[in-house]
Parts: C-alpha cells; structure tokens; sequence
C-alpha cells in the first residue's frame, strides 16, 4: 500500500480509539473508579477517572466504530482507497481499550507522585494509542493484523502525539479542559 493509502487508514482504523477520552472529558465526574481508595499516601487513580466518563466514553467510540462501517463504502470511493469496516468487538477493542490505557497512565501518574491533572510528556500522547492497540488485539486478532499492518501501527505512533497535542490544546482554549495536555 502505498503512502497515502497508510495514512488514511491509520487515520481511520484510530478513530474509535481517539474519541473516548475526549467524550469522558465532556461526560466525567461522577463517582471515581477507584472509589477513593488510596495506595500508600496516593490516590490509586485520582478524581480524573470516572465510572460515567469511561462508560460514556466507551458507548461513544463504539457509537462511532459502527457508524464508521456504515460509511466505509462511501469513504473508501471519495479517498480511492479501500477503508475497513468495524466488526463490534473490534469497535469496542479500540474505545475501551484508549480508556483503560488513559487508567493504567492515572495509576503510574499517582505512583510517580503526579498529582491530578499533571502532565506525564510522552505517557499523556500515548497511552491510548497502546491501550486501544493490546485491546484491539485481544478481542478482534485477525482484524486487528489485517488492519494494522506494521506501516499503519508507525503512522499511528507517529501522528498521534501531534494530534493529541493539537486536540487538547484547543479543549484548554475553548474552556473545556483545565490543562492543555
Ligand atoms: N474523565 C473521566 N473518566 C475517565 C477519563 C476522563 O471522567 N476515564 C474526565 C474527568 O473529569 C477528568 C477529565 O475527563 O478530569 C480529563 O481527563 P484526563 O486528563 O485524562 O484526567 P485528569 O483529570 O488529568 O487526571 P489524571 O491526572 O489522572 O490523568
Ligand atoms: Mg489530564
């Protein structure tokens, strides 16, 4: 496949992945995961991680998972390329996937002494991606290496940290997010 045809499928194959946590940012703040338990003086995760904000985020990626497959023939005709569809379980794998990564980062934050809402540069651009990826790869195996080829998975590990810099950056802007990161 050749450059372009790599770039629009990490593109799309990711898209699934990339709206959880930014919906649980607009949906979150009821009860948190971890219930207040603590780990030695820390939190284990912090206030930052909710149980609405990771169902809601969940529905959301998989929401669009499935819509997406809807709209993979019409795509695919207006970018001349052949896009995949979203069997559910592998919608599911990148949504919830991204959120669990974006838990497990809470956890190393409050282990690091990081309290909440402090940045962890590299972890904050990639723990989703990581998450959504080993998920995906559970649930859906055969999907998960027809879409994400190695060419893919590299644009993906590429563009995202840019992406996820953009895309906070104008939620802390606009008044939506606290921190830019
Ligand atoms: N959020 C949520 N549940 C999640 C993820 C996010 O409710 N699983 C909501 C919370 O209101 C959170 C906001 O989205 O404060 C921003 O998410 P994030 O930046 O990931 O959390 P932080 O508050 O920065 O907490 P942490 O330091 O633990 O990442
Ligand atoms: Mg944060």
């Amino acid at each position: 496949m050749e450059i372009v045809g790599v770039i629009v499928t990490a593109a799309w194959a990711m898209l699934p992945a990339y709206v959880p946590n930014n919906v649980a940012v607009l949906a979150g703040g009821d009860k948190p995961i971890d219930g207040g338990r603590t780990l030695g003086d820390r939190r284990l995760l912090g206030d930052g991680k909710s149980w609405r904000g990771t169902a809601v985020g969940t529905a959301a990626g998989l929401a669009l998972a499935l819509l997406l497959s809807e709209l993979a023939p019409t795509a695919s005709d207006l970018v001349g390329h052949q896009l995949p569809t979203f069997p559910v379980l592998a919608g599911l794998g990148l949504a919830f996937g991204a959120m669990l990564g974006d838990i497990a980062a809470s956890f190393l934050k409050r282990r690091t002494g990081r309290e909440r809402g402090a940045a962890f540069p590299g972890l904050d651009q990639l723990d989703f991606v990581v998450g959504a990826l080993a998920c995906v790869r559970l649930l859906s195996p055969e999907w998960t290496e027809a879409t994400f080829t190695g060419p893919v998975v590299l644009v993906v590990l590429v563009f995202t940290p840019l992406l996820h810099v953009v895309a906070n950056v104008s939620a802390h802007a606009i008044g939506l997010k606290d921190e830019p990161w």
